[in-house]
Protein backbone atom coordinates (compact mmCIF):
# COMPACT_ATOMS: atom_id res chain seq x y z
CA UNK A 1 0.00 0.00 0.00
CA UNK A 2 1.40 3.63 -1.09
CA UNK A 3 1.40 6.03 1.91
CA UNK A 4 1.90 9.15 1.85
CA UNK A 5 2.76 12.57 4.63
CA UNK A 6 2.44 15.67 3.31
CA UNK A 7 4.10 17.44 6.52
CA UNK A 8 4.16 21.29 7.83
CA UNK A 9 5.88 19.38 11.17
CA UNK A 10 6.03 16.06 12.98
CA UNK A 11 4.13 16.12 15.75
CA UNK A 12 6.46 13.80 17.56
CA UNK A 13 5.62 12.75 21.18
CA UNK A 14 7.46 11.59 24.12
CA UNK A 15 8.63 7.78 24.71
CA UNK A 16 11.34 6.08 25.96
CA UNK A 17 13.68 3.12 24.91
CA UNK A 18 12.93 0.63 26.38
CA UNK A 19 15.53 -1.96 26.75
CA UNK A 20 19.44 -3.36 25.21
CA UNK A 21 20.12 -6.15 23.41
CA UNK A 22 23.46 -7.39 21.68
CA UNK A 23 25.10 -8.83 18.67
CA UNK A 24 28.61 -9.32 17.22
CA UNK A 25 31.03 -7.56 14.98
CA UNK A 26 32.25 -7.37 11.40
CA UNK A 27 33.57 -4.11 10.51
CA UNK A 28 33.43 -2.99 6.62
CA UNK A 29 32.93 0.29 5.68
CA UNK A 30 32.11 2.23 2.58
CA UNK A 31 32.22 6.25 2.25
CA UNK A 32 29.35 8.06 0.04
CA UNK A 33 28.01 11.07 0.90
CA UNK A 34 24.59 11.75 2.04
CA UNK A 35 23.50 15.12 3.09
CA UNK A 36 21.23 15.63 5.92
CA UNK A 37 20.88 18.43 8.31
CA UNK A 38 21.11 17.55 12.27
CA UNK A 39 18.10 18.43 13.66
CA UNK A 40 18.85 19.51 16.98
CA UNK A 41 15.90 21.66 17.43
CA UNK A 42 13.29 19.18 17.20
CA UNK A 43 12.09 17.05 19.79
CA UNK A 44 11.97 13.41 19.06
CA UNK A 45 10.55 10.48 20.82
CA UNK A 46 14.03 9.48 21.98
CA UNK A 47 16.60 12.50 21.62
CA UNK A 48 20.32 11.78 20.06
CA UNK A 49 21.46 11.96 23.72
CA UNK A 50 19.19 9.91 25.20
CA UNK A 51 20.27 7.08 22.07
CA UNK A 52 24.12 7.51 22.87
CA UNK A 53 23.49 7.02 26.63
CA UNK A 54 21.85 3.88 25.35
CA UNK A 55 24.66 2.55 23.64
CA UNK A 56 23.07 3.48 20.08
CA UNK A 57 25.36 5.56 17.66
CA UNK A 58 22.85 7.74 15.10
CA UNK A 59 24.36 8.35 12.05
CA UNK A 60 23.27 10.36 9.02
CA UNK A 61 25.77 9.24 6.46
CA UNK A 62 26.72 6.08 5.08
CA UNK A 63 30.64 6.63 6.36
CA UNK A 64 31.65 3.65 8.40
CA UNK A 65 28.21 1.48 7.19
CA UNK A 66 29.10 -2.28 6.69
CA UNK A 67 27.04 -3.29 3.57
CA UNK A 68 27.15 -6.87 4.65
CA UNK A 69 25.54 -6.09 7.76
CA UNK A 70 22.97 -3.86 6.15
CA UNK A 71 22.26 -6.79 3.81
CA UNK A 72 21.76 -9.11 6.95
CA UNK A 73 19.43 -7.11 8.92
CA UNK A 74 17.17 -7.20 4.86
CA UNK A 75 17.25 -10.83 4.81
CA UNK A 76 16.90 -11.17 8.70
CA UNK A 77 13.43 -8.81 8.64
CA UNK A 78 12.10 -11.08 5.26
CA UNK A 79 13.58 -8.70 2.40
CA UNK A 80 15.29 -10.07 -0.61
CA UNK A 81 18.99 -10.48 -0.39
CA UNK A 82 20.44 -7.80 -2.76
CA UNK A 83 23.84 -7.50 -4.69
CA UNK A 84 25.78 -6.03 -2.68
CA UNK A 85 27.09 -3.50 -5.14
CA UNK A 86 23.60 -2.67 -6.35
CA UNK A 87 23.07 -1.56 -2.72
CA UNK A 88 26.10 0.50 -2.57
CA UNK A 89 24.57 2.44 -5.81
CA UNK A 90 21.41 2.55 -4.34
CA UNK A 91 22.83 4.40 -1.34
CA UNK A 92 24.75 6.71 -3.65
CA UNK A 93 21.54 7.66 -5.15
CA UNK A 94 20.23 8.34 -1.68
CA UNK A 95 19.22 12.00 -0.80
CA UNK A 96 18.85 11.50 2.78
CA UNK A 97 19.56 8.30 5.41
CA UNK A 98 19.55 7.71 8.73
CA UNK A 99 21.33 4.56 10.52
CA UNK A 100 21.91 3.19 14.09
CA UNK A 101 24.60 1.41 15.30
CA UNK A 102 25.40 -0.48 18.21
CA UNK A 103 28.14 0.35 19.72
CA UNK A 104 29.11 -2.61 21.99
CA UNK A 105 29.00 -4.32 18.60
CA UNK A 106 29.44 -1.48 16.30
CA UNK A 107 27.08 -3.03 14.08
CA UNK A 108 24.24 -1.56 12.45
CA UNK A 109 20.69 -2.18 13.80
CA UNK A 110 18.32 0.19 12.26
CA UNK A 111 18.27 1.85 8.99
CA UNK A 112 15.74 4.28 6.79
CA UNK A 113 16.65 6.27 3.37
CA UNK A 114 14.50 8.70 0.93
CA UNK A 115 15.41 9.18 -2.45
CA UNK A 116 13.52 11.80 -4.67
CA UNK A 117 13.83 14.90 -6.21
CA UNK A 118 15.49 16.95 -3.35
CA UNK A 119 12.64 19.90 -3.69
CA UNK A 120 9.38 18.65 -4.23
CA UNK A 121 9.16 15.02 -3.69
CA UNK A 122 10.62 12.17 -1.22
CA UNK A 123 9.94 8.41 -1.53
CA UNK A 124 11.17 6.18 2.18
CA UNK A 125 12.54 3.29 1.10
CA UNK A 126 14.01 0.14 3.53
CA UNK A 127 12.81 1.17 6.84
CA UNK A 128 14.21 -1.60 9.21
CA UNK A 129 15.58 -2.71 12.30
CA UNK A 130 17.84 -5.82 13.39
CA UNK A 131 14.73 -8.32 14.77
CA UNK A 132 16.70 -8.26 18.01
CA UNK A 133 16.59 -4.58 18.35
CA UNK A 134 13.10 -3.96 17.40
CA UNK A 135 10.40 -2.75 19.84
CA UNK A 136 12.66 -0.38 21.86
CA UNK A 137 11.95 2.80 19.73
CA UNK A 138 14.87 3.00 17.14
CA UNK A 139 12.30 2.00 14.11
CA UNK A 140 10.26 5.61 15.31
CA UNK A 141 13.93 7.35 16.03
CA UNK A 142 15.44 6.83 12.45
CA UNK A 143 11.81 7.42 11.07
CA UNK A 144 11.63 10.51 12.97
CA UNK A 145 14.73 11.59 12.04
CA UNK A 146 14.15 10.68 8.38
CA UNK A 147 11.20 12.97 7.88
CA UNK A 148 12.61 15.94 9.71
CA UNK A 149 15.38 15.98 7.47
CA UNK A 150 13.34 15.82 4.23
CA UNK A 151 10.89 18.78 5.53
CA UNK A 152 14.02 20.92 7.10
CA UNK A 153 15.11 21.08 3.47
CA UNK A 154 11.73 22.15 2.39
CA UNK A 155 10.35 18.90 0.79
CA UNK A 156 6.76 18.06 2.07
CA UNK A 157 5.45 15.49 -0.49
CA UNK A 158 6.49 12.31 1.54
CA UNK A 159 5.22 8.99 0.61
CA UNK A 160 6.01 5.15 1.16
CA UNK A 161 5.26 1.81 0.59
CA UNK A 162 3.79 -0.06 3.43
CA UNK A 163 3.14 -3.64 4.25
CA UNK A 164 -0.52 -3.91 5.83
CA UNK A 165 1.15 -5.50 8.94
CA UNK A 166 3.11 -2.04 9.41
CA UNK A 167 0.46 0.29 8.67
CA UNK A 168 -0.09 0.69 12.21
CA UNK A 169 3.52 1.76 12.64
CA UNK A 170 3.93 4.63 10.04
CA UNK A 171 0.52 6.28 10.82
CA UNK A 172 1.76 7.67 13.95
CA UNK A 173 4.52 9.10 12.22
CA UNK A 174 2.13 11.17 9.58
CA UNK A 175 1.15 9.21 7.13
CA UNK A 176 -2.16 8.26 6.25
CA UNK A 177 -3.53 5.91 3.02
CA UNK A 178 -5.15 7.34 -0.25
CA UNK A 179 -5.15 11.20 1.17
CA UNK A 180 -7.90 13.24 -0.82
CA UNK A 181 -8.53 9.78 -2.68
CA UNK A 182 -5.11 9.06 -4.73
CA UNK A 183 -4.32 6.03 -5.03
CA UNK A 184 -1.04 4.87 -5.77
CA UNK A 185 -0.46 2.52 -8.43
CA UNK A 186 2.51 0.10 -9.21
CA UNK A 187 3.57 -1.04 -12.40
CA UNK A 188 3.32 -4.53 -13.04
CA UNK A 189 4.73 -6.48 -15.96
CA UNK A 190 2.96 -9.51 -15.30
CA UNK A 191 -0.37 -7.92 -15.47
CA UNK A 192 0.64 -5.74 -18.66
CA UNK A 193 -1.51 -6.54 -21.70
CA UNK A 194 -0.04 -7.46 -25.06
C1 LIG B 1 8.46 -1.91 11.30
C2 LIG B 1 9.73 -1.68 12.10
C3 LIG B 1 10.67 -0.80 11.29
C4 LIG B 1 9.38 -0.97 13.40
O1 LIG B 1 10.57 -0.71 14.10
P1 LIG B 1 10.64 -0.91 15.69
O2 LIG B 1 11.93 -0.39 16.16
O3 LIG B 1 10.32 -2.32 16.02
O4 LIG B 1 9.43 0.01 16.17
P2 LIG B 1 9.46 1.01 17.43
O5 LIG B 1 9.92 0.26 18.62
O6 LIG B 1 10.21 2.23 17.06
O7 LIG B 1 7.93 1.33 17.56
C5 LIG B 1 7.43 2.66 17.52
C6 LIG B 1 5.96 2.61 17.74
O8 LIG B 1 5.34 1.89 16.66
C7 LIG B 1 4.61 0.79 17.17
N1 LIG B 1 4.79 -0.31 16.23
C8 LIG B 1 5.92 -0.94 15.91
N2 LIG B 1 5.70 -1.88 14.99
C9 LIG B 1 4.39 -1.85 14.75
C10 LIG B 1 3.53 -2.59 13.88
N3 LIG B 1 4.00 -3.56 13.07
N4 LIG B 1 2.21 -2.29 13.87
C11 LIG B 1 1.72 -1.31 14.66
N5 LIG B 1 2.50 -0.56 15.50
C12 LIG B 1 3.79 -0.84 15.54
C13 LIG B 1 5.21 0.48 18.52
O9 LIG B 1 4.30 -0.15 19.38
C14 LIG B 1 5.57 1.86 19.02
O10 LIG B 1 4.43 2.49 19.54
P3 LIG B 1 4.56 3.60 20.70
O11 LIG B 1 5.37 4.74 20.12
O12 LIG B 1 3.14 3.97 20.98
O13 LIG B 1 5.25 2.94 21.84
C15 LIG B 1 10.43 -3.01 12.47
O14 LIG B 1 9.53 -3.81 13.20
C16 LIG B 1 10.93 -3.78 11.28
O15 LIG B 1 12.07 -3.63 10.86
N6 LIG B 1 10.07 -4.64 10.73
C17 LIG B 1 10.48 -5.52 9.62
C18 LIG B 1 10.73 -4.73 8.37
C19 LIG B 1 9.50 -3.99 7.91
O16 LIG B 1 8.40 -4.52 7.91
N7 LIG B 1 9.74 -2.73 7.49
C20 LIG B 1 8.70 -1.91 6.95
C21 LIG B 1 8.50 -2.25 5.51
S1 LIG B 1 7.04 -1.47 4.86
Amino acid sequence: MLFRATISRTPFSAATLRLGPTAALHPRSLAVSASAAPAAATSFSISDAGLESRGFILHRTVCGLNLDQLNTIFVAVGFPKRDPDKIRIALENTDSLIWIQYEKTQKPVAFARATGDGVFNAIIWDVVVDPSFQGIGLGKAVMERLIDDLVERGITNVALYSEPRVLGFYRPLGFVADPDGIRGMVYSRKQKKK
